[in-house]
């Protein structure tokens, strides 16, 4: 099948603009598969963790972290993050942890371990549809796609939505070490060198601040 003739949403914005939440709806309203790039780098950050291995190690390491970065995602449900299966285990809560988040934040500088994911992300791409959430998915990963959104929304109003995700996940978070955290992640994610965060120019925006997800959806389904 020739991929050009799989359709593929990317939804791209900073942390806590609500992608995961677009992305899941969408992905089970229009019954498409899902790609958490997020969970993704999480999971590698988690699993060379796991397994001791040093980001200045990674490339002698490659081969052997290729042949067991088995990465699956499930939508799940509304209300719940979407599911993280990394080797047939749920590695869900283990993953959206804050220590991990800061980890995986510092990998995804390297533009070695953004170029051993890419390929990972494009194989995602599969019938009937993809939608993909992250940071690059409409710039670099998929720059082909025909629907690109680009979710924003204040910082305080992000930080707000983290501390009741994290909430409950059970963790209780200090809203302006949150804020703090919120704004190194941006800057970090914005001002990397390789794929920054920025809106793909053919992208649409939409400041979530004062929507609900329903309104979000709904206003993304016009575009389609
Ligand atoms: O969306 P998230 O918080 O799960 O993402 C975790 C980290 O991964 C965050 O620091 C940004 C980075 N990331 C990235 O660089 N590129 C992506 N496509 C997705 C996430």
């Amino acid at each position: 099948m020739n991929n050009q003739t799989i359709p593929v949403i990317t939804i791209d914005g900073p942390s806590g603009a609500g992608k995961g939440t677009i992305a899941q709806m969408l992905a089970l309203d229009l019954k498409w598969n899902i790609l958490d790039s997020g969970a993704l780098y999480r999971t590698l950050a988690y699993f060379m963790l796991q397994q001791n291995i040093k980001l200045k190690d990674f490339e002698e390491n490659m081969l052997f972290i290729k042949s067991n970065f088995k990465v699956k995602f499930d939508p799940g449900t509304i209300g719940e993050p979407v599911k993280v299966i990394f080797n047939n285990d749920d590695i869900t809560k283990k993953v959206r942890t804050e220590d991990i988040a800061k980890k995986t934040s510092d990998l995804a500088t390297d533009p070695l371990i953004r170029e051993f994911i890419r390929p990972c992300q494009r194989d995602f791409m599969v019938q009937p549809g993809l939608v993909a959430d992250g940071r690059d998915m409409g710039t670099v990963i998929f720059n082909d796609a025909k629907l690109k959104i680009f979710l924003t929304a204040s910082i305080e109003e992000r930080a707000k939505r983290r501390q009741s995700q994290l909430k409950r996940q059970g963790s209780e978070v200090n809203m302006r070490l949150l804020l703090q955290e919120l704004e190194e992640r941006d800057k970090k994610d914005t001002e990397r060198e390789h794929s920054p965060l920025i809106p793909a120019e053919d992208s649409v925006v939409i400041d979530t601040s004062n929507l609900n997800p329903e309104g979000v959806v709904k206003e993304i389904k016009t575009y389609l």
